[in-house]
């Protein structure tokens, strides 16, 4: 409406062709010039919102033809309202659908011709349901019949609009476009939004303004800013009133999301519009309801959450036991030694080096890895060497599984071996293909993961290989091959209408990847699944682990998509050794919180350049509370294992890994939470580590947060992050915080940022007053650690009360047959405090030994030494109680409490 008054008011001629005030239909990208802008025959200003480069106005308009309510929801019907003009498909099916209290559905599709949606088997994404859910959170309102169409979204408890698709005011972008091969939609905004997610991208948790955001699947050294490995079509976005709602495109087409000033739009450049709504209104309610649409991620096996070490560059295998032997003399933990590529024979999958990983000293090794409790994992690509006689390439050709070109050969591309084919994982016998290679390889050396790399997919030539030389190893070799492709005219499958902005230049889609116009089974197009191989490979990999093993898989994956977290762990990729790439691992790890793949970390001291003693002392600090903590570098780099700096680093090391390795019972359950789809209690639990907001939404100071962060909702860890720095900043929300090294109070209520002396040996870890910790002594291995002892780390609120959680099974089978869910309530009344601990054990497998008992409670905010402490009624002898007058901390010991009984504590 708007549009049309605008336009009457101003010259006809300019109003038809270039007006830079009505709606601006990208015709280009973020970052394109004026030249090629005219040349494409459309406008270009610069002034003003983006896009620069627009279609010549007005194009048309969808306008409601009919609309039917349903039993869940509405069905629409749109047409164009000048169907000479332009490409719009018309008609259009809007599906408004209900599929829960919390959960809307919104799909815009094509009726008559079918177009690229993604398959149902992909990923476990959830069915619609059968019946109208009670009361919902959401009222949905749309534009009456005849109208230009828009939709939106309102919470009803409090009348905010969560979205809202028709135009906005100061035009910043268009209401529908809906083309073959160019879709746009878009929401306004409230000014001064709090918007995070749209991953993959290295880049600050609160998503910037006037920032675009490509969603399109690249292997690169991760620049700020620019598509990364994965892809994540979500955003979460916090509103002042505290409440968060999320949104989810469910499309696996190359896109931009531009956010503007006041308003965020979708350019996508295939598919159809799926839309899904979470209204929360908790930011972690909002993480739970998208993970029950995409799939909530695994609990891993416990030995995962251990520390991991890994080089590109382990040259042989004595070099690997060295390294396990050093841990082992430095009473470093470490739970799993790695090998990337070095390991194989002239980079095969699924082959060692006969002279530098020969198979009976490798073997020789895992076994006594295995012995020693610890583990061993190793890096497989997805490029199968193309060479006759190697059994991978052959057996992929006699079942015809690999990736196919335009002209029905096996699509040819090049990686670490050289020139490669890739497996289809879309064909139905790729999964039994993938799985007979890694049963042949297990059969060799019994690995006890896989680690999936270079599956974006990355290829060193820019789509298939013409000759060996295509090797792409520089940016800028990249950049300058593309500008000579873009002038290519006709049609090119890697160079759509709308150029998304791959790598922030619009390179072509094919560079350092496959073609476009590559063929998967059933006739898929690169163009349309780019974005899901990762996803497919993990799928693959991981339930061949499983069903050779017949244990919990562990898969590590580069490329990810919605859904992968359930089956695999994630690492943000070649990051640099440096103190910027130390803080953004902070907001790549909790992206991946919310993208529903919480087993993730960063490469721990860097990848990629030389890492120092500093650097590294303060990334094992912070890595060691990465929910996935492994250190590892690049082939080239100096070795960065933690001892290699001197005794200083060693002991940094160690200190902090024995925190971890302490806090691995609080951290598994978490994971069991995550895993599961609600709670014990009831509270949303589905993030392991969180951004301070998810804790504190109605505290606006936490919003911009991503220094720092919430290991669940009892630790805030304050990492320091600048060189040379020997004090944090750290704020402190609204609540009371324990030192969890000294055990005295930091702050009595927080609301307040405080200074801390932070010098190199130590980090900033707060417990939250309210909550309780489930410990564990820590040993060198998870193996060890399972068996001792457990302790408790009661933080007393202001009122004397906290609560705690802790999940016990054996940590390793599918289906476990002994576990318990243990609550820990602490009450205080009348200058006594009871603690209480209520479990609920199902044991179907008696032979299984029940867990180590509670040895040890340390309760922090104890204001007086209490006269009387008791243990289920009998009174506990002074040699186990310990009072410190300084931290008003009580340590009472020797408890030897059964886990699988309830018990209660009393102290007054
Ligand atoms: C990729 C991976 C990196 C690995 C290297 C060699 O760059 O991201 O982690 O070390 O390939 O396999």
């Amino acid at each position: 409406m708007f549009f049309l008054v605008l336009f009457l008011y101003l010259p006809l001629s300019y109003a038809l062709t270039c007006n830079p005030n009505g709606f601006r239909r990208d015709c280009g990208h973020v970052g394109t010039q004026q030249s090629d802008c005219e040349q494409k025959g459309c406008c270009w200003s610069p002034k003003g919102h983006i896009p620069w480069c627009f279609y010549p106005n007005p194009s048309t308009v969808y306008v409601i033809q009919d609309a039917v309510q349903t039993s869940l929801g509405y069905e629409i019907t749109l047409v164009v309202n000048d169907s000479s003009v332009g490409q719009a498909i018309s008609p259009l099916y809007v599906n408004i659908t209900s599929e829960t209290k919390d959960r809307l559905h919104v799909k815009v599709f094509d009726p008559k011709n079918t177009r690229w949606e993604i398959p149902q088997n992909v990923s476990s994404f959830s069915n619609p349901p059968s019946s109208p859910p009670p009361a919902s959170q959401y009222k949905v309102s749309f534009a009456g019949k005849g109208e230009e169409f828009w939709f939106a979204i309102t919470r009803k408890s409090n009348g905010e609009t969560l979205f809202n698709s028709s135009a906005n005011s100061n035009g910043e972008f268009n209401s529908l476009v809906f083309e073959d091969q160019y879709l746009q939609i878009g929401t306004q905004l409230p000014s001064g939004y709090n918007l995070y997610g749209l991953g993959e991208h290295v880049c600050p948790l609160r998503l910037s303004s006037g920032q675009t955001y490509t969603l399109w699947n690249f292997d690169t050294a991760t620049p700020v800013n620019l598509n990364l490995y994965g892809s994540h079509p979500f955003y979460l976005e916090l509103r002042q009133s505290g409440s968060a709602h999320g949104v989810f495109l469910r499309n696996s087409n190359g896109m931009d999301v531009t956010l503007n000033e006041e308003s965020l739009s979708y350019k996508v450049i295939g598919g159809i519009l799926d839309f899904y709504f979470f209204l929360g209104p908790q930011a972690e309610a909002v993480i739970q309801q998208y993970h029950e649409v995409i799939g909530r991620p695994y609990l891993p096996p416990y030995w995962a959450l251990g520390f991991h070490q890994s080089h590109y560059g382990y040259k042989n295998v004595e070099a690997l036991q060295d390294v396990v032997a050093q841990y082992k003399s430095n009473k470093l933990p470490l739970d799993t030694m790695w090998n990337d590529i070095d390991y194989m024979d002239q980079y095969k999958d699924f082959t060692l080096d006969p002279v530098n990983f020969p198979e009976k000293k490798m073997k020789q090794f895992v076994d006594e890895l295995h012995e020693d409790g610890q583990h061993y994992v190793v890096i497989i690509d997805p490029g199968i060497k193309k060479q006759s006689g190697y059994k991978a390439y052959d057996d992929g050709i006699h079942a015809g599984i690999f990736i196919k070109d335009k002209n029905n050969n096996f699509f040819v591309g090049k990686v670490w071996p050289g020139n490669t084919v890739f497996p289809d994982f879309f064909h139905p016998a790729a999964q039994q293909y993938w799985q007979d290679q890694i049963a042949g390889f297990l059969s060799i050396l019994p690995v006890d993961g896989l680690w999936v790399d270079m599956n974006e997919i990355s290829n060193f030539c820019n789509g298939e290989c013409t000759s060996d030389v295509d090797f792409v190893s520089d940016t800028n070799e990249v950049r300058n091959s593309i500008y000579m492709k873009q002038e290519n005219v006709g049609f090119d499958p890697n160079n759509p209408p709308y150029a998304i902005n791959n790598q922030g230049n619009h390179i072509p889609l094919n560079i350092k990847t496959l073609d476009m116009d590559a063929v998967h089974y059933g006739g898929v197009l690169e163009y349309n699944s780019h974005n899901l191989f990762g996803i497919m490979e993990d799928t693959a990999t991981s339930i061949a682990l499983r069903i050779l093993t017949k244990k919990r898989s562990f898969v590590l994956s580069r490329s990810t998509f919605p859904g992968s977290g359930v089956y695999t762990a994630k690492w943000t990729g070649d990051n640099h050794a440096n103190f910027n790439d130390l803080y953004y691992s902070i907001p790549g790890m909790l992206n991946f919180q919310m993208f529903g793949i919480p087993l993730v970390g960063s490469d721990i001291c860097g990848f990629i350049g030389d890492t120092n003693a500093e650097l590294c002392a303060r990334w094992m600090q912070l890595g060691a509370f990465y929910p996935f903590s492994r250190n590892h570098n690049n082939k080239g780099s100096k070795s960065q294992e933690p001892y290699m700096f001197g005794q200083q680093v060693t002991d940094i090391s160690r200190k902090i890994l024995n925190v971890r390795y302490s806090l691995l019972p609080y951290y598994y359950t978490l994971f069991y939470y995550a895993s599961r789809p609600v709670s014990a209690s009831n509270v949303p639990a589905a993030t392991v580590t969180r951004p301070l907001f998810f804790e504190f939404s109605d505290d606006n100071n936490t919003y911009g947060i991503d220094k720092q962060f919430m290991v669940g909702s009892g630790l805030l860890i304050s990492p320091v992050l600048t060189q040379g720095a020997a004090s944090v900043t750290a704020y402190f929300p609204k609540a009371r915080w324990y030192d969890f090294f000294s055990k005295e109070i930091t702050s009595e209520s927080g609301a307040e940022s405080k200074t801390l002396a932070t010098p190199l040996e130590s980090i900033q870890v707060h417990v939250r007053g309210g909550v309780i910790v489930p410990m564990q002594e820590p040993s060198l291995t998870t193996a060890a650690s399972r068996l001792n002892p457990y302790q408790l780390l009661v933080a007393l609120d202001s009122s004397g009360m906290a609560n705690g959680s802790l999940y016990l099974d054996d940590g390793i089978s599918l289906n476990v047959t002994r576990y318990s869910l243990i609550t820990y309530t602490a009450m205080s009344t009348s200058g006594q405090t009871t603690l209480t601990s209520k479990a609920q054990t199902t044991v179907t497998n008696d032979s299984e030994s029940a867990a180590p008992p509670m040895n040890t409670i340390i309760v922090l905010g104890v204001a007086k030494k209490p006269s009387t402490v008791t243990a289920n009624s009998k009174p506990l002898p002074s040699s186990q109680v310990l009072y410190n007058s300084t931290s008003l901390s009580l340590t009472l010991s020797m408890l030897a409490l059964p886990m699988e009984s309830d018990f209660t504590l009393l102290w007054k």
